[in-house]
């Protein structure tokens, strides 16, 4: 089939790339020129495991380009993906106008039937104002086009496996033809197809986030608790994620959730609700909780240092989660920027497998970036992990414990056994399990 990805961003690229490798001919138009140059050099602009591959075996079989021209993509493609990004509106809000950009420019060089297919994720009823607007801008209104939903469940870090591993594809149509392409598109990945109308795509997206960010706000509760009592929270994880009813994914409790989805995403559907006049009081809470949440590593810092003024920290890992280089909503960057201002002598200094250039953009020249793990760590008076990439959890405790001035760890994923910690003599402050000197604190306290 002929489609075209408008918005070669995580999903606009990673699924483009994936439904080239599927045999498609696919055309994937973003209006970055410079990002567009990139990959036509073969330079990634995202850091995704796989992608690369897939990009140069495709381009050469001819199935795969790259371009700033979307009048010609649309034109040459019966499918058309719209993947640009849907960030939130100071108040709260999505805001659509990229996906509002879009509709008018395909409604303005469509010709002939189309499918319009919209992956963003965007609020319900979003699938209707495409149509009217496509519609309007339509130069030969004799053309007919359908609209369809089809969300992106994929997780920056593994999306080309989600891609052709996921557990479901739903697709939100409103025609016959529309569900008969979209399903013959999809059905080489041999996985369960919900075919369903279009606004319930559009919600189930928004659902699926929230129920996800609800899980793990709930275990950073618990996590909570766990502490004051000296109980420990990977236990506890286990214990109720092994039922089948509760599952064990998304409970590792930690410094709450960043990324491009989750915070906006919660947000864009407490807004919904709101303006359909239904107050979602469990999902803002939701919210709430993780609102501060970063703050746990810094407290504990505190804790152990005192006056962080003249004190040298180490931060490890900046993205919001290992395997990509995305820094959007990142808790590394509100903790850096809270230190900051809080301690105007600290010394940071951070370190990351992939995300230093994307902070470096952040946040500038205020912080030490340095080329290894060891040589941030190195003299430090603690070391804070934020985000758990393996080549952090695997420097082990002893190389921690060797090049840091004082051994203080603060660890906001749980990635060391605190036991071992403590027969080290490292001071291990994790999440909802404390060593048994913390725990010894805390019944102190109770
Ligand atoms: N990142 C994720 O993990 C993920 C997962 C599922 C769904 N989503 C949703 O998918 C959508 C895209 O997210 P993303 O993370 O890929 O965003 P992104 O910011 O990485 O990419 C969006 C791209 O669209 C391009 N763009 C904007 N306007 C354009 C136009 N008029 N024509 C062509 N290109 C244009 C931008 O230049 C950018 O490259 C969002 O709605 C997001 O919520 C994201």
């Amino acid at each position: 089939m002929k489609l075209a990805v408008i918005g070669t961003g995580y999903v606009g690229l990673t699924s483009g790339v994936c439904f080239a490798e599927m045999g498609n001919d696919v055309i994937c138009v973003d209006i970055e020129a410079q990002k567009i140059e990139q990959l036509n050099l073969g330079i990634m602009p995202i850091y995704e495991p796989g992608v690369d591959e897939i990009v140069s075996r495709n381009r050469v079989a001819g199935r795969l380009q790259f371009t700033t021209d979307i009048i010609e993509a649309i034109k040459a493609s019966e499918i058309i993906i719209i993947a640009v990004g849907t960030p939130s509106l100071p108040d709260g809000d999505v805001d659509l106008s990229y996906v509002h950009t879009v509709a008018r420019q395909i409604g303005s060089c469509m010709n002939g039937y189309k499918v319009i297919v919209n992956k963003s994720t965007v609020p319900v009823g979003t699938a209707d104002k495409v149509r009217e607007i496509i519609s309007n801008n339509l130069v030969d209104k004799t053309i007919s086009f359908d609209m369809a939903s089809v969300p992106e469940f994929l997780k920056e870090g593994s999306a080309i496996e989600d891609f052709f591993h996921t557990d479901r594809i739903v697709i939100g149509v409103d025609s016959d033809v529309a569900k008969n392409l979209l399903v013959n598109l999809h059905e080489p990945l041999n996985t369960n197809i919900q075919v369903t109308d279009i606004r319930s795509a559009e919600l189930i997206k928004y659902a699926a986030n929230s129920f996800l960010a609800m899980k793990i706000s709930f275990i950073n509760e618990i996590a909570n608790i766990a502490e004051l009592v000296g109980a420990d929270i990977s236990e506890i994880a286990a214990g109720i994620g092994s039922d089948s009813r509760i599952g064990r994914k998304f409970l590792k409790a930690g410094i709450g959730f960043g990324g491009a989805c989750f915070p906006k995403d919660t947000i864009g559907l407490v807004k919904t609700a709101e303006n359909l006049g239904h107050e979602f009081k469990l999902l803002q809470e939701v919210i709430n909780v993780n609102e501060y949440r970063y703050r746990t590593l810094i407290n504990k810092l505190e804790d152990e240092l005192q006056d962080l003024n003249y004190k040298s920290i180490a931060i490890l890992g900046l993205s919001f989660k290992p395997n990509t280089n995305d820094i959007r909503e990142a808790p590394s960057i509100k903790i850096i920027s809270e230190l900051l201002i809080k301690y105007p002598k600290i010394t940071i200094k951070v370190y990351d497998p992939v995300a230093m250039e994307a902070v470096k953009q952040e946040l500038g020249d205020k912080l030490y970036y340095c080329v290894t793990l060891q040589e941030a760590v190195f003299e430090c008076d603690a070391a804070m992990i934020v985000t758990e990439w393996e080549e952090i959890v695997s420097f082990g405790l002893d190389n921690y414990k060797k090049y840091l001035k004082q051994p203080v760890i603060i660890d906001g994923r749980n990635c060391f056994n605190p036991l071992e910690a403590s027969k080290l003599n490292i001071v291990y402050r994790s999440i909802g399990r404390e060593t048994p000197v913390n725990n010894l604190k805390v019944l102190e306290r109770l």
